[in-house]
């Protein structure tokens, strides 16, 4: 492969035939299957072009729905963008049982997210502290620009304090910044402040200080990811005898009580916690994805709340108190439904619409529901009938695809394995041995 330079210069058409001639090593077959999946429509297509940089075509996800979705008392049906079978079928399920036993309830405990100014101040701790109170409420008005049109809805820069971690790092502190971004994600809105609060700051610091006291090194001004203050609580409860189900073969109280010691080894196992939290973000991230949001921040969020106490942590608990089970989903979560690619990616907004257009404050909760539907689904299945029957039957459309398996050949397969454990090496040999019969 010879270097290439300039590459973001070239037009689509020269980045693919690069890619082809020199990545590839001429397989014309890629150039047609990378066009095949261009937007018809030219215009759209510019629109996915200019999310991202160096883009040859669009990489086609599944978007799906959940149905029956009884949250707070209101019907939804909740879009899913995810690459995964049974994930969709376990959110749908979850919300089938719970919408008999009262639905889902859900609710957003706080708004507020952070965002830092790092920097490096040699001088006397007690003589920054000091000039940071004088010129607090100048810093604050220093940025009116930028935040008053999110005052005007109702959010903007809550608070700024100084922060010494100078025993952590000689001379290092931050500017500790909390806003309230309304329905937006807000990191650009949280940034441009940030960075204009440490241009004015490092400017007061270098005419009021003389010599080395006047000497300030901004080494990074950006908001945090980790947002436990923009946090949200999902559950669902019922009666342990409403658990019951004839098909597991154990009463509701027995299932309650197997349910929950799932529950308790992914508090105490980080093995077991990180797939238990793997499963609720299969949910929380589905939707993220579908709305327009940032599945990664989510995500870094979520695990760093996950270890908050030092140990990585299962994110659900339950009780059974009175025969009352309850199980719950908390977690930090910081999403928008104004600007960004909400407003642009024409998925995301029929997501939105699907939801009623809502404030960023119910999208939180609707994540967090399904996030605690897909893992309620999943210890279901791993406590009664394992995991594998529910997903390898979800899976199997993939297998037969993999095979190259015809309708009718599909059809066959579907009959045989209804009850029978299906596994790729199994169905690979009943479809061989169909094709030999044929
Ligand atoms: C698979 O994507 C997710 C599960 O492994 C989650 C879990 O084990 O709780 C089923």
């Amino acid at each position: 492969m010879n270097k290439v330079s300039g590459f973001s210069k070239l037009s689509k058409l020269e980045k693919i035939n690069y890619l082809v001639d020199e990545v590839l090593e001429g397989r014309p077959s890629v150039n047609k299957l990378i066009k095949s999946f261009w937007h018809d429509d030219k215009e759209e297509q510019q629109v996915f072009d200019d999310f991202s940089e160096n883009t040859l075509t669009n990489f086609y996800f599944p978007y799906g729905v959940a149905p029956n979705v009884l949250l707070n008392d209101e019907l939804l049906c909740v879009p899913m963008v995810i690459e995964e079978s049974s994930v969709v079928a376990a959110a749908a399920k979850s919300a089938k049982f719970w919408m008999d036993r009262g639905g889902f309830k859900s609710e957003v405990i706080s708004l507020n997210k952070i965002g830092q100014v790092h920097f490096i101040w040699e001088g006397a701790t007690s003589k920054i502290e000091t000039l940071f109170n004088e010129v607090k409420d100048e810093l604050l008005d220093s940025v009116k620009s930028l935040t008053r049109n999110m005052e005007k809805r109702g959010g903007g820069l809550l608070d700024i304090k100084l922060v010494d971690r100078t025993f952590d790092e000689p001379g290092y502190y931050q500017i500790w910044c909390e806003f309230n971004t309304c329905d937006a994600m807000g990191a650009n809105f949280i940034n441009s402040v940030l960075e204009s609060l440490a241009k004015n700051f490092a400017d007061i610091v270098e005419s009021k200080f003389d010599g080395a006291d006047s000497e300030i090194q901004i080494v990074m001004a950006i908001l945090s990811n980790y947002t436990p203050d923009c946090r949200v609580k999902a559950w669902v409860e019922c009666h342990v005898d409403d658990l019951e189900d004839p098909s597991h073969g154990m009463s509701g109280r027995e299932f309650a009580e197997k349910f929950s010691r799932a529950v308790r080894i992914a508090k105490i196992d980080v093995n077991r916690a990180t797939t238990h939290n793997k499963g609720i973000f299969n949910g929380i991230d589905s939707v993220v994805l579908a709305t327009g949001n940032d599945f990664r921040a989510v995500e870094a969020c979520g695990h760093t709340w996950a270890c908050r106490d030092g140990s990585y942590r299962g994110l659900t608990d339950v009780s059974i108190v009175n025969d009352i089970f309850r199980f719950k989903l908390e977690l930090p979560l910081s999403l928008g439904t104004v600007g960004g690619l909400t407003s642009l990616h024409p998925l995301a907004k029929v997501s939105l619409d699907m939801l009623g257009r809502p404030s960023a404050a119910k999208l939180m909760e609707i994540s967090a529901t399904i996030g605690l539907a897909q893992n309620f689904s999943a210890l279901r299945s791993l406590t009664t009938t394992g995991i594998q029957k529910g997903h390898m039957k979800m899976h199997l459309m993939n297998i037969l695809n993999q095979l190259e398996a015809t309708d009718a050949e599909k059809e066959i397969v579907r009959n045989k394995f209804e009850d029978e454990i299906i596994s790729f090496g199994g169905i690979r040999e009943f479809l061989s041995g169909l094709r030999n019969y044929q």
